[in-house]
């Protein structure tokens, strides 16, 4: 898989499979319902191929249900009521904001700023800033040790090891949350920029729903330090991180199986 699409179908069939073995067990010949969380925006020829990979490897029904609606559902929400909710799901490759009401995404905009491109923006400041080459595994852990988006109470600090630009030899420095803030500044901006764009372009009665309840973060990406805080005063609403914002989406989806027959119409199915 890559960006949610299939790249390889084979192997995309031999992963379910083994998925399938692991949830019944070796001995089991049983033809399971699968239901697969897939991206918004995803063309009907990429759906077929979700849907028919999953047959292939032996699936008896497929369901699909699209991001946003499952890190909705996995964040608590009642997707069936008319009230309207607006998720902001961060993940690793894109950002995927969605309103739902009434069990269907009203609005959605996904845009590629997410957790990668925070950790590239982060590489690039301490390249900027202190000629130190680092690698990417070492910008994520900079992000989530120490990365914030306003100032905190207490700054944290952390010793990055990387490659001097200059020496060519390794060295350390300690970076400061103050510095991880100025890194991904940018990157953040974007996000809140996207919010934005999609309440300005959201129907007036749905956006007082939202006015009044808040927008809600999941993905990994919700747990950057005070996301909460710099978006909520971006926007002029209050804004809460999901509870394991990081399992949002995957809980979400397990519960929209577990409800497939209250659900069945939300679904495509063929
Ligand atoms: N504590 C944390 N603080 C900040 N970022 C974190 C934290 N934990 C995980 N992340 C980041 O969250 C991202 C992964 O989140 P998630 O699992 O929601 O993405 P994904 O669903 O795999 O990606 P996508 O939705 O784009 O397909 C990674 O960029 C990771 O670095
Ligand atoms: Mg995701």
């Amino acid at each position: 898989m890559k960006d949610g699409v299939i790249a390889d179908f084979d192997m995309t069939e031999k992963m379910i499979r083994k998925f399938i073995q692991k949830a019944h067990g070796r001995s089991a010949l049983i033809s399971p319902r699968i239901i697969i969380c897939v991206p918004y925006g995803l063309t009907q020829v990429e759906r077929k191929a979700v849907r028919e990979s999953a047959l292939s490897a032996g699936a008896r029904e497929v369901f699909l249900i699209e991001e946003p609606m499952a890190a909705a559902i996995g964040a608590g929400i009642d997707i069936r009521e008319p009230q309207g909710n607006l998720v902001v799901d961060i993940g690793g490759g894109t950002t995927e904001i969605g309103v739902v009401s009434l069990g269907g995404l009203v609005l959605s905009k996904s845009i590629r700023v997410a957790g990668d491109k925070i950790d590239q923006a982060i590489i690039d400041y301490v390249k900027r800033k202190y000629n130190l080459l680092i690698g990417e595994r070492s910008a994520e852990e900079i992000k989530i040790g120490i990365g914030t988006a306003m100032p905190l109470d207490e700054e944290l600090t952390m010793i990055v090891n990387g490659r001097d630009q200059v020496e060519g030899l390794l060295s350390s420095i300690e970076l400061t949350s103050e510095d991880a803030r100025e890194a991904m500044r940018d990157p953040l901006k974007e996000i809140g920029e996207a919010l934005r764009a999609v309440l300005e372009v959201m129907p007036p009665d749905l956006a007082g729903d939202i006015v009044n309840h808040g927008i809600i973060l999941t993905g990994g990406g919700a747990l950057i330090r005070q996301l909460d805080k710099f978006l909520a005063e971006l926007v002029k609403i209050p804004v809460y991180v999901a509870e394991e914002p990081l399992l949002a989406v995957a809980k979400g989806t397990g519960r929209a199986l577990e409800e497939i027959d209250l659900l069945q119409e939300l679904f495509e199915h063929e």
